[in-house]
């Protein structure tokens, strides 16, 4: 069996972050033929256009990260009903050079979360008006709006609230499938 290599962007720099949760949680479901790995956008500094000849090295290995995996799953909070402006500013980095966008032929994963009741919904509609001109094949189905997750984790961050547990375990078996139609 081919296995695919899946970064996990969270678009969240909080240490006890529900979408840091949930994105282990997606890991530990994975079908066997998908690896996931998990980053958040620490460390990455300003997008600025003014030195994207040279750009700094956190750019540069953060786009190589991406350039390495097969897919990518943004796994995000909702803030103001948009994106974190920390995911934004790591999706305007890995999509330039204009028309070298490191997420060009990666299949693409949106999971939205949220301890409201929302599940993040407006991030993921605005991340699905960010990607399709800078990315690879978005999944639109199952959508994946994870709401009312404050009671979602115990005290080890592990998923415990029984009712999420079939969303993640069927987005997760419909990513593997996406990965594999697209990247056979
Ligand atoms: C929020 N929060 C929030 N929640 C939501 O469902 N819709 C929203 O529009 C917002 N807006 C918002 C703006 C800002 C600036 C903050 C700090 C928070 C609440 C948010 O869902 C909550 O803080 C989550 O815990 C953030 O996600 P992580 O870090 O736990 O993944």
């Amino acid at each position: 069996m081919a296995t695919h290599n899946v970064l996990v962007i969270v678009g969240s720099l909080r240490k006890q972050a529900f979408s840091l949760r949930v994105a282990h949680a997606l890991a530990k479901v994975a079908p066997a033929s998908l690896k996931l790995d998990i980053v958040t956008p620490e460390g990455l500094s300003w997008f600025n256009q003014d030195i994207e000849a040279n750009p700094p090295a956190d750019w540069v290995a953060f786009r190589e990260k991406i350039q390495k995996h097969d897919g990518v799953i943004f796994v995000t909070p909702e803030y103001n009903r948009s994106i974190p402006g920390v995911l934004k500013n790591a999706i305007d980095i890995a999509s330039r050079p204009y028309s070298k966008s490191s997420f060009n032929g990666r299949v693409i994963g949106i999971v939205g979360t949220s301890p409201g009741a929302h599940g993040g919904v407006s991030a993921v509609k605005h991340l699905q008006q960010i990607l399709p001109g800078i990315s690879g094949p978005i999944l639109q189905q199952p959508e994946m709006y994870l709401g009312m997750l404050g009671d979602a984790f115990d005290d080890k961050g592990d998923l415990v609230k029984d009712s999420v547990k079939p969303f993640i375990t069927n987005y997760m078996a419909a990513f593997a499938d996406w990965v594999a139609k697209h990247k056979a």
